[in-house]
């Protein structure tokens, strides 16, 4: 099938080619309208189905959605058992949709904690949609920073020990090949729902240099108008990396020669 053409807006600056999302804020929304928190949740599938949808059509690279973190499991065995159950229906609903727009699943985190149900679902998906060459959506699940690295550092000893890998060789991007899914490329824009300011534990590595959006509406309500909102906000800002650009740069010059 051949993915739907791209259909670029026009921000008036650079596009994000991966975008991640912290998607929060399902339980909030479900509680300020008298339902339940899982009706957060199912309500939450639409906004995932928009936003992939939106990103594909307008040529973003990447979609990392943090769909499950290590610590959720933590919450109540309903809902865990519940948020499993939406993410097996969600795989198989739409891979007709994700086959539409030529979209590539990957998952990345500690996989093999999931239900198998659900993990044979989403290995199912992987593999139908591996040729597609349009978007990467990359759904985080168990997933957790931390243990990305240390699960990484681990295997890097392990290597190391048996003689594969010269610890004096190792370095950033030796670092990256042991992550979850080293093609996983830094996420230009993390973009996070319901008004809260924290990574909590996502993409620590990737995001050294990310642009951060924080936006106060919740994840259900988080659609392409929101999503439009984000870009706007991404496509203004000055990324610097670090260093210098433009006009600054002159100024140092300037100062360099009168001090000289
Ligand atoms: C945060 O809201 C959201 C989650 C922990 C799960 C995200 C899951 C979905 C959007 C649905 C399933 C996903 C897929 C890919 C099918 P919260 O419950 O922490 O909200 P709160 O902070 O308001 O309580």
């Amino acid at each position: 099938m051949s993915p739907e053409p791209i259909d670029r807006p026009d921000l008036g600056g650079p596009f994000p080619e991966h975008i991640a999302v912290i998607m929060d804020g399902n339980g909030r929304w479900a509680r300020e309208r008298g339902m339940l928190r899982i009706q957060g949740h199912t309500a939450g599938v639409d906004s995932v189905r928009q936003i992939t949808t939106a990103c594909a059509r307008m040529g973003v690279g990447s979609l990392t959605l943090y769909a499950f973190s290590a610590e959720n499991w933590a919450r109540p065995p309903r809902e865990v058992k519940y948020l499993m159950r939406l993410l097996r229906v969600f795989m198989r609903q739409e891979r007709k949709t994700l086959m539409k727009n030529g979209v590539r699943l990957r998952c990345i985190g500690r996989l093999d904690d999931l239900p198998p149900a659900s993990l044979k679902a989403l290995r199912a998906t992987e593999e139908l949609t591996a040729g597609n060459d349009g978007m990467v959506l990359r759904l985080a699940l168990s997933y957790g920073s931390r243990s990305e690295i240390a699960d990484g550092i681990q295997r890097m000893a392990q290597d190391a020990k048996d003689g594969t890998l010269d610890p004096a060789s190792i370095d950033e991007e030796s670092l990256r090949a042991y992550l979850y899914d080293p093609e996983t490329p830094d996420p230009d824009l993390v973009i996070r729902t319901a008004d809260e300011l924290r990574l909590s534990n996502f993409l620590l590595w990737q995001a050294s240099y990310a642009e951060i959006y924080v936006t106060d509406v919740c994840w259900p309500d988080f659609r392409e108008p929101q999503l439009l909102d984000a870009l706007r906000a991404y496509a203004g800002r000055r990324r610097k990396y670090g260093a210098l650009l433009g006009e600054d740069q002159d100024d140092t010059s300037t100062s360099d020669r009168d001090t000289a």
